[in-house]
């Protein structure tokens, strides 16, 4: 019996083991079954992660970003072979000549510079998140081109990078020089004269011949840089950069309400760096030809060719220069500027402090220049004799009725903090690349949440984030 019972807890022993894959000699391998639901699992996952990778991104924006769809409503043309070595040289000179560039975030030109938002500084001389020093360094505003900079920390830009805010600031804050008076040079003539020019800003300007030069300006990035997607800023008879904020001439713009007193424009872009390679240095001018739902088309930033086209109503922008490389870190609260130091140097300094420095051939430079276009010279003398002024309050009025039209019931008592970011939500539309399923840049939530577990998350996210 004894013997019998033996017997029979040695098969259960035996049958236990074969079950569980433990052998005589002691060696653990997969068993059968086990080993076919590791291959199903293995498989299933991998299926799940290419479909995702495949359809996620277009998913995810048709559920999410629906209303972005925007056409497009202007063409582009490119020129070629536009100056001589000799004019290239002369223009380099110019560049040098210019010496100081102050950061885009510094581009502020309007008398109003904010609608009711302004903040004085922190204890510790910063400004609060979104803010940045107003021109005189009095107080804090939203910056210029709030619509820009909230749309590219918000989603990491075309390249959906996941980076922490000052890191991702110093990408945005390229450095720029504009000229509003003295486009008279022969360089700039021999372009502005040239029948290819001619030609692309007449077709640009819906066939308006007489062209209004408005701006010449010098845009300087550094390794690691970009030009965020954004609309070029609109004139308006009455409201210019010159009385109304930025961001608020490009809801007015978006919002379509203001087209009947808006004055075409045209854009010309041009490269002067002969060093560049844009194959392995990035850097190329992308813009949305088919509006905000189509692909983006990029134009390589090859040295001596160029660009005509209406930005301001074209998405347009320039993708990272040398992406790999990182660039210093600008805190948008100093005071930052480049500037040319002789023997082909450049210093970035920072409250005065340098805290970079540059060879000419490091940096990614373009012309850009704008020009207003009428359909006589009559109609560009009235521009000039025009003295009337859009007062900021009436064009909020103006976007506030048509919220309300809307179903957006509250904007008479937002703070104008609030009614600002609420205008651009409601009016201002980037398109948001489908380069991730997730296309939101988490690692910048510690700038969202309440400040008493700001650090904590902020700590979580460094380790992950650039
Ligand atoms: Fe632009």
């Amino acid at each position: 019996m004894g013997q019998k019972i033996r017997q029979r807890n040695a098969t259960k022993k035996e049958n236990l083991e074969k079950n569980s894959g433990v052998e005589k000699n002691g060696l653990q391998n997969v068993p059968k079954r086990g080993r076919a639901s590791y291959f199903k699992f293995f498989f299933v996952t991998a299926g799940i992660t290419l479909l995702l990778q495949q359809y996620g991104p277009d998913v995810v924006h048709r559920i999410f970003f629906r209303r972005n769809i925007v056409p497009a409503r202007s063409d582009y043309y490119i020129l070629r072979d536009i100056w001589t070595d000799e004019d290239i040289h002369n223009l380099i000179d110019y560049v040098k000549d210019l010496r100081e560039f102050p950061t885009t975030a510094s581009d502020l030109t309007s008398v109003s510079e904010h609608i009711g938002e302004a903040a004085p500084f922190d204890e510790k001389g910063q400004c609060p998140f979104l803010l940045v020093p107003n021109q005189n360094h009095s107080e804090c505003i939203l910056p210029s081109r709030i619509d820009v900079a909230q749309h590219f920390l918000k989603y990491g830009g075309r390249d959906c990078l996941k980076e922490l805010y000052p890191s991702l600031s110093s990408r945005l804050q390229g450095f720029a020089g504009f000229i509003f008076d003295s486009l008279n040079s022969s360089v700039l003539d021999r372009l502005f004269k040239s029948q290819q020019y001619k030609d692309a800003a007449t077709a640009s300007c819906g066939g308006m011949t007489v062209f209004d030069p408005i701006q010449l300006g010098i845009i300087v990035l550094l390794p690691g840089q970009t030009v965020a997607m954004h609309y070029d800023v609109p004139w308006y008879w009455g409201a210019t950069r010159f009385n109304i904020p930025q961001w608020l001439l490009i809801a007015m713009e978006s919002s379509g309400l203001f087209e009947n007193i808006r004055v075409r424009q045209s854009q010309g872009v041009a490269y002067l760096h002969k060093w560049l390679n844009h194959e392995k240095d990035g850097g190329g001018f992308y813009f949305y030809p088919k509006g905000t739902g189509g692909r983006a088309e990029i134009v390589p930033a090859e040295f001596n060719t160029g660009l005509v086209l209406d930005g301001s109503v074209l998405i347009h922008g320039v993708n990272t220069y040398q992406p790999k490389k990182l660039p210093p870190i600008i805190n948008p609260s100093d005071k930052n500027s480049l500037v040319y130091a002789g023997d082909d140097f450049w210093q970035l300094k920072a409250n005065d402090e340098i805290i970079a420095l540059y060879k000419t051939s490091d940096l990614r430079i373009s012309l850009v220049w704008r020009s207003r276009c009428f359909e006589s010279q009559e109609m560009k003398q009235k521009w000039a004799d025009y003295k009337d002024k859009i007062d900021v309050q009436d064009v909020l009025k103006v976007l506030k009725d048509d919220m309300k039209l809307k179903g957006i019931s509250n904007v008479d008592y937002l703070p104008p903090l609030d009614l600002a970011l609420k205008i651009l939500d409601t009016y201002v539309v980037y398109p948001v690349e489908k380069c991730s399923i997730f296309p939101w840049n988490y690692c910048m939530l510690s700038k969202i949440v309440p400040t008493s577990v700001s650090g904590f998350i902020n700590s979580l996210l460094t380790p992950i984030c650039a």
